[in-house]
């Protein structure tokens, strides 16, 4: 598994405001938002391409555009759900598909309760939405997931991540031929006892929706 850490003052400028406690959540999902272009701009990177003719008013030349099949990118439920508009203005082809996964707040363990996507997503390339790699058992089971129905490779976009995290991942795709890439806008210090990515920036659901 590959892990990259983007590193740019406009991302580091946007997640200390998302990280900030006193940051409502209008901003926060207006910044969430601004925060997942700008990672997707550079976890697309290996998106494929076809190359096409184009005619300029001046000229014939080639260009390319989005090849077929479509890629596939599958929000989390409920917090990934706030990285997709972000994600689907940078990639317009793309199909959405849905995870509900929710991990128990005492046993940290992730369990599915909704799937709503292709049986068949041979030859696709697969981006994952999920704002907190935390204790990574839920990335973990979604990126299995895509990867048994045939993805060419599975791309998890986090705006943060916890070393633990980031290990869980590791260790599970060391031994696999799997191409399977985080992006992220940082690796924090760690998880506190309840889960929580210290320092992190509490409950994204929580503080997408309003509920906190
Ligand atoms: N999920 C969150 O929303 N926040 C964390 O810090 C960890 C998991």
């Amino acid at each position: 598994m590959r892990i990259h850490v983007v590193d740019h003052p406009l991302v580091a400028h946007k997640l200390s405001t998302l990280r900030d406690r006193r940051t409502d959540s209008p901003t926060f999902r207006r910044l969430a938002d601004e925060l997942v272009t700008l990672l997707a701009y550079e976890a697309t990177r290996g998106v494929r391409v076809d190359p096409v003719a184009i005619s300029t008013p001046v000229s014939e030349t080639t260009g390319v555009k989005l090849s077929y099949p479509r890629p596939l990118v599958v929000p989390i439920l409920r917090a990934g759900l706030g990285m997709l508009d972000g994600m689907v203005r940078l990639l317009p082809t793309a199909e959405v598909g849905f995870l509900g996964m929710i991990r128990n707040e005492d046993t940290l363990e992730p369990s599915t309760y909704a799937t709503r996507m292709p049986d068949d997503l041979g030859g696709r390339q697969a981006y994952v939405l999920d704002p907190m790699l935390a204790t990574g058992g839920t990335l973990i089971a979604a990126t299995k997931l895509l990867l048994e129905r045939g993805a060419l490779d599975v791309t998890a976009i986090c705006l943060l991540a916890a070393p633990e995290g980031v290990e869980v991942m590791q260790e599970a795709f060391a031994d696999t031929e799997a191409n399977v890439t985080v992006v992220t806008a940082s690796i924090d210090e760690r998880l506190n006892e309840h889960g929580y990515i210290v320092p992190g920036l509490g409950d994204a659901g929580d503080r997408l929706y309003g509920t906190a």
